[in-house]
């Protein structure tokens, strides 16, 4: 639930050429998986209980890439799980998102012994999966979170510096029309009640981000499909999933707290911060 009490508002009835989409992005990505669960690339492989792919709608337009398991992602081979996950979860319903409406994956997918930092070798391994997933998902937004995430879409940039920015991502990335957000890291948030609050601040700009991704991906050819897409009118917060083809009526009449997107309806103050 939302700050209003109110669902997400991404959940449209798949049809026609959408569906197709849709199962072919989901075979990919399984595809993806299994070869991850199958992957001796790198030296993590040897103390895995389970690797860690990601999971979420594969029609999402939005992205969150941590940095690798710890250790209740390694056992369920899931991420965010454990303590880092429940505030991931609370940020993302402080904007009336929830989990199964994102797309969540790491940097690297098995986790790193001790839950130490990934080595370079390590992420540059494991640097394909993350590649491929995007992709296959192509996403309007990648939102960042901590400073190996961070570094590989902002190169050199200072996370204390640079959270709660925005920036187009390099296509060789993988995200070949889409702006990165950049995050603190779950845990650290939870080590430093500054940070915690930080997060949700930054949290907050997302929506707008997807907003103006959107509008960017619109000028540059319609790669984010038809808008407007749904949004919710009150929090102002955009779905993050837009429908491949023309909304479904019938989706929309079963979402009465819904309506269709007006990005000028946006909160002006929290899209002129971009
Ligand atoms: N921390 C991460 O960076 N990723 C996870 O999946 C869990 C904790």
């Amino acid at each position: 639930m939302g700050p209003q009490g109110q669902r997400a508002p991404r959940r449209w009835c798949v049809r026609g050429a959408n569906r197709v989409r849709r199962r072919e992005r989901l075979e990919a990505l399984d595809q993806i998986a299994d070869e991850v669960r199958d992957c001796t690339g790198c030296r993590l492989h040897e103390g895995r209980t389970r690797a860690v792919p990601g999971e979420g709608d594969p029609d999402t337009e939005v992205v969150f890439v941590g940095e690798g398991p710890g250790m209740n992602e390694d056992r369920e081979g899931r991420p965010f799980v454990g303590r880092a996950g429940g505030l991931l979860v609370g940020l993302l319903g402080s904007i009336g998102w929830l989990r199964e409406d994102v797309f969540i994956t790491n940097v690297v997918k098995c986790r790193p012994p001790d839950n130490r930092d990934p080595q370079p070798d390590e992420i540059a391994a494991c640097a394909p999966f993350l590649q491929r997933q995007l992709a296959v998902l192509d996403p309007a937004v990648v939102v960042t979170l901590g400073r190996y995430s961070m570094a590989t879409f902002m190169p050199g940039a200072r996370i204390g510096q640079v959270h709660g920015t925005t920036r187009p991502v390099d296509p060789q990335t993988g995200a070949r029309d889409a702006l990165v957000f950049a995050m603190y890291h779950p845990a650290a948030a939870l080590r430093t009640a500054s940070i915690e609050r930080e997060s949700f601040e930054d949290i907050a700009r997302v929506p707008s981000v997807l907003v103006q991704a959107r509008e960017l991906r619109e000028g540059h050819g319609g790669a984010a499909g038809p808008a407007p897409a749904p949004t919710e009118a009150r929090s102002a917060a955009p779905a993050p999933a837009a429908p491949a083809t023309a909304p479904d009526p019938e989706a929309a009449a079963s979402s009465p707290a819904f309506v269709p997107a007006d990005p000028a309806a946006d909160d002006a103050s929290q899209l002129t911060l971009f």
